[in-house]
């Protein structure tokens, strides 16, 4: 029997162009980056063309490069991911909303919530890509005077995860039984508390929010180093990788998937 090989295609966004100088080509719009209307109309035309994804990253600071350069660059300014992935939720039907979410400047309380909320709004189409912030300067934005240590922030972000997808299996599918007759609203004991106590988080739960409509919204992971990978094997279902040559990339991949089991 021949296995039917289908190809997905997902649109790296952030939120409108990668390519730093984009927004000089004569036709481009140049504020594309923060014109919620240029934002939906990308939206709309890739989920027309069968897009799978539209995909969100996030930096949580200006890019720490020399200012000569950075002025040149549309990338300094963008919305925030779950504001616009919010937006466009409504505006669309099928295309995913795949937002990047940091474990080192965040909470999994605060991100199990918010992608639990965006995966509701848009009727089960939200994903979580886990980064670990490499940029320092992010760190200077949150009150610390230095960066936490590579492995460390790996560290923190497998624990990171493990409290998420937690959160996330807080109440049951049919917890909510909404019986107006008996005037319950939930059945208790489909309502599950994390408690968790680790290295880095002490959470408790429930979460304030029912299930995702995915149960656990898509999980992607872009790590490229040794803890990268590892990160990406034990969590992902979809991995961001860049190479320049097919060498390179079968490597990586064999390596991913090797892992993986
Ligand atoms: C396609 C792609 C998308 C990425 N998106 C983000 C992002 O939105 N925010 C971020 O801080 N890092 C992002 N990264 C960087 C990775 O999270 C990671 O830090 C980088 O690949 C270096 O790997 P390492 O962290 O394992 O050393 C992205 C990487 C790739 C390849």
């Amino acid at each position: 029997m021949v296995r039917k090989r289908q190809l997905h295609l997902g649109a790296f966004m952030r939120p409108a162009t990668i390519h730093t100088g984009g927004w000089r080509y004569p036709n481009s719009y140049a504020d594309a980056n923060f014109n919620f209307e240029h934002i939906k109309k990308f939206a709309q035309r890739l989920e027309k063309a069968k897009f799978d994804a539209f995909f969100m990253a996030d930096h949580l600071a200006v890019l720490n490069m020399p200012l000569d350069a950075l002025k040149r660059s549309a990338t300094p300014t963008s919305f925030e991911p779950f504001t616009l992935l919010s937006a466009l939720a409504s505006v669309t039907k099928n295309i995913g909303l795949v937002a990047t979410g940091s474990t080192t400047y965040d909470e999994p309380y605060h991100v199990a919530r918010r992608f639990a909320s965006l995966d509701h709004i848009s009727g089960g189409r939200a994903g979580w890509n886990i980064v670990t912030t490499s940029n320092p300067n992010a760190s200077l934005n949150f009150g610390l005077e230095e960066a936490l240590e590579h492995g460390d922030r790996y560290a923190r972000a497998r624990e990171f995860y493990d409290v998420v997808t937690g959160l996330w299996d807080s109440w049951d599918e049919e917890a909510f039984i909404k019986n107006k007759e008996t005037g319950e609203y939930f059945d208790p004991k489909k309502l599950n508390i994390l408690d968790h106590k680790g290295k880095y988080f002490s959470v408790r739960g429930p979460l304030n929010i029912a299930r995702p409509v995915q149960g656990w919204p898509l999980i992607v992971q872009a790590g490229s180093s040794d803890a990268g990978r590892q990160l990406a094997a034990e969590t992902a279902e979809a991995v961001f990788t860049s190479h320049s040559d097919l060498i390179a990339a079968r490597a990586f991949y064999l390596d991913v998937k090797t892992r993986a089991k």
